[in-house]
């Protein structure tokens, strides 16, 4: 995929090529960043392009640069406003994938504050093949870093080594995917996704405790089964129970919902996308772009106050 024309750099707009940092700044020392990732979808139907919760996600980058003591100067507004100048800029009228990184700029030391700075791209990323047929999944022997080492709550980009790990080993073994235990020995998430289990009819997804991501999308995944009557459960989940299930899928803004098939070569239900997970993508999707109700909140029109 080509480079977008603009990037934003510190709330200007200004060529992909020309947004660069420091080698001695901290986040290249020491992965001192922290990010988001974000999907904006476009409809036909109402001729726009949506950027898809993307107050809960500036909220949660807010909340990773509290967390890890960052002292920036900007606030959720600019980074709004600035992302919906980008991908008009950049004339985005398709599916996009947007990051937006806030990083320790200078030449300072692990313990240093600022000066922060932070980025925007957004490029166009069409929906991922994964999504129809599924993913095999590995059980990884990696282990989920505790909220007391490297606070998995906490969307920065030194905690993607961890995922990195567990990934490469997944792919290496001939899988897609990695599934991620937590310090007990109880299913956490994945590399860049939450994950379900659909058993006896009933959703479950681990706990917020359970040393994953605050993700928006599995938010999204629990209000939707809750409006449709399904029952769900957030609680602590065992490693066997993924085996028995009936349906497994994984969420993510950037993965959106993954069924998955087969976890270390045990088929989970029938070996194809099962019905709940069906459901869900369905109602996902048709959420994203605004074809059913939703929250006013969840979307952002980009070109609407343009016109
Ligand atoms: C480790 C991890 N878990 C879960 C998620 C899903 O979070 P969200 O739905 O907010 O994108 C992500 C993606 O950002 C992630 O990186």
């Amino acid at each position: 995929m080509s480079a977008p024309e603009f990037i934003v750099l510190n709330g200007s707009i200004i060529p992909y090529e020309e947004a660069t940092t420091h080698v001695m700044s901290p986040a290249v020392k020491y992965g001192l960043s922290v990010f988001e990732g974000l999907r904006a979808y476009w409809s036909d139907e109402r001729e726009d392009l949506f950027v898809f919760r993307l107050q809960d996600h500036t909220d949660r980058l807010l909340q990773s640069m509290k967390l890890l003591r960052f002292a920036h100067d900007f606030d959720g507004a600019e980074i709004n406003r600035v992302t919906i100048e980008l991908l008009r800029r950049n004339r985005v009228k398709a599916a996009a994938h947007i990051r937006t990184t806030a990083y320790l700029d200078g030449k300072g030391e692990q313990q240093v504050k600022g000066p922060v700075s932070y980025s925007i791209s957004a490029i166009e990323k069409p929906r991922a093949a994964r999504t129809d047929k599924g993913i095999r999944c590995q059980v990884s022997s990696w282990m989920r870093m505790a909220d007391n080492v490297m606070p998995p709550r906490i969307k920065c980009g030194g905690n993607y080594v961890n995922g990195r790990l567990a990934r490469y080993q997944a792919i290496q073994d001939g899988y897609d995917e990695a599934i991620i235990l937590n310090t007990l020995g109880k299913v956490a998430e994945g590399p860049g996704t939450c994950i379900f289990l659909v058993r006896r009819g009933e959703l479950i997804t681990p706990d917020l405790a359970s040393g994953i991501l605050e993700s928006i999308t599995r938010d999204t995944a629990l209000r939707l089964a809750r409006a449709r009557g399904i029952a769900v459960a957030e609680r602590m989940v065992d490693r066997t129970e993924l085996y028995a299930a009936d349906e497994v899928f994984m969420v993510g803004s950037a993965a959106e919902l993954v069924p998955v098939v087969d976890i270390d070569g045990i088929t989970i239900g029938s070996g194809s996308p099962g019905p709940v997970t069906k459901l869900l993508q369905e109602a996902y999707f048709a959420a994203v772009t605004g074809a059913i109700d939703v929250p006013a909140d969840w979307l952002t029109p980009v070109y609407k106050s343009e016109r």
